[in-house]
């Protein structure tokens, strides 16, 4: 493909360089350059008529200049939009095995709910007054989130795992000023197989992390525990089921540690999917928690956002709360408290974690999937999100090695890199080679207490011919890998439209802008 100046597009030098076809395209997978490659600032899809003269009042700030944006006809807008929306793996496509991010069917009736002008033109300005039904769905949404795990109260406004987990800890802080402890209880324990937010959180906070070691077992030990315990400890942050994909049997005994010696426990859980309907983290002793609605109750996770991370609270902590939540004040009206001093008596919010109160279609769409299921249907998601990995565990474990044989997986099933020993493939071959295969490829080394990990989660999205499919697909590579196939793996993907890129060159010189190439040297 040529750019607007004739020459062929950086794309199409790069299929060149591969010798494959003239024009770089493969069959009907037709590469897609840049817009700023093929684009040109004089085209333009639409007719606009040039403004009458007008006084600019913007003197010196006035635009000298083209600013260089692109332009393209109508069709051809639509067809490098469509084009590169084909170039999408999504888990409307097929199995999305990504450990640690519950890549799982978001059904269409969530989507149609969120999509109510009474919804989704909302805005977070409008009058209290127009919009009793918004804050009727937010707080039968908490209603539900309270039922489900168990906890006296949850903050609904935080936007993603990660700012779940500055708003949990920030209620332990104010918890703990509150008694007076702020200048002596300053570290919070981190288990070694935490996700990387966790002690970023920590951190952030203001806190110093304290490592707490893995046991041989990828589960945590009280023992371990109550020996780091002291005045200075603030908090434990625990993810159950843990980052390895398994339930902590000392869960219970963690929890009533940690309150003995004065501190709080937060529970990361962003794989609530497993247990929902199953366990209460209210009931093993959790204070702070919270759940990733982009996970757990349907919403597409991916791309960057959106994303919601309310979190519940134990009463320990449930008046320092953060703003705005809603008041539901004597004869059912429904007041958002937006500031401290409007809270009612016994609130103490330690503050704001955002301007506005959440994203709503995400609170639309976790009460339709939570409305949908029925507690029934919930517990079967959950049970079938377990059943999935344990399937793919027993299809593969005679092939591939399980760091930790003696638990059985919850939602997702964690290999290591044993079993390749010795065949000149590593954990990021094997994942390459699973995308001229046709699939998304597994969470690598996540966690990183486990050498080479792979993470596979299904969810419980996924039917018994998929499951067997991607189980047969995953038993030729682990066996190919085994026969020193090494060439189907260590230079894959072999098939897709980008080749393997150098991960050392791309992450030590990103080009994070593109940059107009100078213009030819005429021919000497
Ligand atoms: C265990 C765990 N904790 C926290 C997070 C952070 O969640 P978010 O990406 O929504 O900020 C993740 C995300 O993958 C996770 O897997």
């Amino acid at each position: 493909m040529l750019n607007r100046q004739g020459r062929p597009t950086q794309a199409v030098e790069a299929a060149h360089a591969e010798h494959l076809t003239f024009t770089g395209n493969k069959a009907l997978q037709q590469i897609e350059p840049l817009i700023f490659e093929i684009g040109h600032h004089e085209a333009t899809g639409v007719d606009i008529e040039k403004p009458a003269p007008f006084k600019s009042r913007l003197g010196k700030h006035a635009r000298q200049g083209e600013i260089g944006l692109p332009g393209l006809s109508e069709p051809e807008a639509m067809r490098h939009y469509v084009r590169l929306s084909q170039k999408n793996y999504g888990i409307d496509t097929g199995l999305f095995p990504l450990g640690s991010c519950t890549m799982k069917h978001n059904a269409r009736l969530n989507e149609k709910m969120a999509r109510l002008p009474g919804f989704s033109d909302v805005h977070p300005l409008q009058p209290l007054s127009t919009v009793p039904g918004a804050l009727d769905l937010m707080l039968e949404l908490a209603r539900y989130l309270m039922t489900l795990t168990g906890m006296p109260a949850v903050a609904l406004s935080p936007k993603a795992g990660a700012h779940g987990e500055a708003c949990g800890m920030m209620a332990i802080k104010a918890a703990i000023e509150a008694k007076g402890e702020g200048a002596t209880r300053n570290v919070v324990l981190v288990p070694e197989s935490a996700h990387g937010t966790n002690p970023a959180t920590a951190a952030l906070i203001g806190f110093s992390v304290k490592a707490v070691p893995a046991r041989p077992d990828g589960t945590v030990a009280v023992e371990d525990v109550k020996a780091l315990l002291g005045p200075d400890i603030a908090a434990i942050m625990l993810t159950n089921p843990n980052t390895c994909g398994i339930f902590e049997p000392q869960i219970v005994e963690i929890a009533a540690a940690m309150h003995e010696a004065g501190a709080y426990f937060y529970c990361d859980g962003a794989n609530f999917n497993a247990i929902v309907g199953k366990a209460r983290p209210g009931d093993l002793g959790v204070d702070a928690m919270h759940i990733n609605l982009h996970k757990t109750f349907s919403t597409p996770h991916g791309g960057g956002g959106p994303g919601a991370g309310p979190v519940v609270l134990s009463a320990r902590l449930a008046p320092y709360a953060p703003v705005p939540f809603i008041h539901v004040e004597e004869g059912g009206k429904l007041h958002l408290i937006e500031t401290r001093d409007e809270a009612p008596a016994g609130n103490l919010p330690f503050g704001r974690m955002t301007a506005f109160h959440g994203q709503m279609g995400m609170y639309v769409r976790a009460l339709a999937y939570m409305l949908s299921h029925g507690s029934d249907g919930m517990k079967q998601a959950s049970e079938d999100a377990v059943l999935n990995a344990n399937y793919i565990r027993a299809g593969l474990s005679d092939l591939m090695s399980l760091p930790f044989p003696d638990h059985p997986s919850m939602h997702e099933v964690l290999f290591d890199d044993e079993w390749l020993k010795g065949s000149g493939v590593s954990t990021l071959d094997f994942a390459k080679a699973m995308i001229d295969e046709g699939y998304h490829p597994m969470t690598v080394y996540f966690p990183l207490v486990v050498h080479g990990a792979m993470l596979i989660e299904p969810t419980e999205s996924e039917s018994k011919a998929t499951l067997d499919l991607f189980i047969a697909t995953l038993r030729d590579l682990a066996m190919a890998a085994k026969g020193n196939d090494k060439e189907r793996f260590t230079s894959a993907p072999h098939h897709a439209p980008i080749r393997r890129l150098d991960e050392t060159r791309a992450a030590r010189q990103p080009v994070l802008k593109w940059e107009k190439p100078a213009p030819a040297k005429a021919a000497e």
